[in-house]
């Protein structure tokens, strides 16, 4: 399967030498973390078949089984403090909808601040980690994604079924895991080169594929749940909501969940 990825890459792919692929793993998360902490070096990528502890945001699970989709982590190390990596998670998003349009010709939107969507159902997701030394400096960025490629609506177990969905659930012609999967690492790869000097265009392009603004949105913070209305996504990637009495608010993505409810987004 590596070979099959690599060959939808150039040959002299900068990080091809540095990608794994695993049939089975816990969590490619998981498991380039402890890659991370032995040492393994910038635009090292794990990716894998199928995934038996798929992690996703606020610690809940991510449905990775076999053939349906690309479980894929790819290490960096920035060099520079974490609050320069606010935007991140945002900028991969806009690296995936271009791997997405790239490979299968359409265009996700994102919900704030992590899900790729199609038709108001969920294509994928992403997880950002990061590791810090015993000073606190970053040493490590894990940026987990994980793409629905394959698969028939029955293919979800029933709770999953009316709010995900496959690229191949979207489009007519067969998308391949593996030319899906390299053209993730591209994407990646593009990114990577323009994460700090195209901020600004970055976030610009998440703003106008951000299906959470202008949108009601429920928020649970402190036990409390809140109604308030989607209005900016700011530069480090912060949701700016619009209380009930106009009062305007800022939410990190750690901080609360945003229920935009699939089918109503
Ligand atoms: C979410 O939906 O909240 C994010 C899902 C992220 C899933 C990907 S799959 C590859 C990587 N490994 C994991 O355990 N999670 C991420």
């Amino acid at each position: 399967m590596k070979d099959r990825i690599l060959s939808h890459l150039p040959p002299d792919f900068p990080w091809g030498e540095s990608l794994y692929y695993y049939p089975v793993i816990d969590s490619t998360n998981t498991h380039l973390k402890a890659l991370c902490k032995n040492g393994s070096p910038h635009g090292t990528c794990v990716i894998a078949g199928s995934q038996t502890a798929g992690r996703g945001r606020l610690g809940r699970q991510f449905y990775s089984p076999e053939g349906m989709g690309v479980y894929l982590s790819l290490l960096l190390r920035p060099f520079c403090p974490a609050e320069e990596l606010m935007h991140l998670t945002c900028a991969a998003g806009v690296a995936m909808c271009r791997a997405v349009e790239a490979c299968a010709g359409i265009c996700p939107q994102l919900k704030w601040p992590n899900d790729l969507v199609y038709q108001s159902k969920k294509l994928g997701g992403i997880l950002t980690e990061l590791t810090f030394d015993c000073h606190g400096n970053v040493d490590g960025v894990i940026l987990g994604v994980g793409i629905n490629c394959c698969g028939t609506p029955e293919d979800f177990p029933p709770e999953l079924r009316e709010i995900a969905t496959s690229l191949s659930c979207c489009v007519a012609k067969p998308v391949s895991a593996d030319a899906l999967a390299a053209a993730m690492v591209a994407a990646l790869w593009e990114l990577e080169g323009q994460l700090f000097t195209q901020k600004e265009a970055l976030m610009t392009q998440y703003r106008s594929q951000c299906i959470t603004l202008g949108k009601e949105v429920s928020l649970l913070r402190e036990g409390k749940t809140l109604t308030a209305v989607a209005v900016d996504v700011d530069a480090q990637g912060s949701l700016q909501i619009r209380l009930p009495n106009g009062q305007i608010q800022t939410v990190s993505s750690g901080e609360v969940s945003v229920r935009g409810l699939y089918g109503y987004l």
